[in-house]
């Protein structure tokens, strides 16, 4: 068996190249050796000058996701006994690249801000009525959807965030969708105004990969498809007559 494996990493430092430019190196392989613990190797060894980011090294921080073998996947959870033959990294797709494999993250945090991640509450309380409370059987119904790490690899999945860039994206729609399962949050007619424009979830032409590639087991496109149902019924629900309204449609 080799004793080193190939990184070829695509390295981006815009005050001195042009474009992205390939470089290889020579990285001591074992079979526990992480992507990541590659990269520390590269950085601490052979390069100091390459950038990535990275911080918990347990799957926890979303921090460390990048293109490997042109796969979005999580650098610390992706182990080099996978690539024998050597290994190709590059910054997540979709997003410009900072330098080397940093990517610039500015929509990414604008889209989640676009969703109203916060409880709009059904009914104001004082402080002096107490806290909005909520049973473990309630707080199930949302969990899944609150297991995202915000780690962006279902965008760099995303074909349709490729053509359309302002796309809000999988991962946003399913961090809307953790607050409107909320049993203590009222706000989903004011998110549904996002859901229905044009950045919205007909966007997605239900391709799945972003639930492939999710580390958490988030399944954003089923929370893409409740969605694009919801929308639906909502299209539809104009046309029925208010309750004040008699006679009906004609
Ligand atoms: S939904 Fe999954 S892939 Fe997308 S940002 Fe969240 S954890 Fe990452
Ligand atoms: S270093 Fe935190 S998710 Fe990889």
């Amino acid at each position: 068996m080799n004793t080193k494996v190939t990184v070829s990493i695509l390295r981006y430092r815009p005050e001195q190249d042009e474009h992205p430019v390939w470089q290889d190196y020579a990285v001591p392989f074992s079979d526990d050796l992480s992507v990541l613990g590659a990269l520390n190797h590269i950085k601490d060894e052979l390069d100091g000058t390459l950038s990535f980011r990275w911080s918990c090294r347990q799957a926890i921080c979303g921090s460390c996701g990048m293109m490997v073998d042109g796969k979005p996947a999580l650098a610390c959870k992706t182990f080099l006994r996978d690539y024998p033959q050597g290994v190709k990294i590059e910054a997540l797709a979709h997003f410009p690249i900072e330098r080397d494999l940093v990517v610039v993250m500015d929509s990414f945090i604008e889209k989640l801000e676009s969703v109203k991640p916060y409880l709009i509450p059904k009914e104001a309380k004082s402080l002096q009525e107490g806290e909005y409370l909520q049973t473990p059987a309630e707080m199930d119904v949302y969990s899944q959807f609150a297991g995202c790490i915000n780690c962006m690899l279902c965008y760099a999945a995303c074909p349709q965030v490729g053509l359309n860039p302002d796309f809000i994206g999988p991962g946003a729609i399913a961090l809307l969708q953790r607050y409107n399962l909320d049993s203590r949050d009222g706000g989903s007619d004011e998110r549904m105004a996002l859901i229905n424009s044009q950045v919205g979830v007909f966007n997605c032409t239900a391709v799945g990969y972003c639930s492939e590639v999710c580390p958490k087991m988030v399944d954003p496109a089923n929370a893409v498809n409740i969605n694009k149902m919801a929308s639906a019924r909502d299209f539809f629900f104009r046309f029925l007559p208010s309750p004040d309204q008699k006679g009906g449609c004609k």
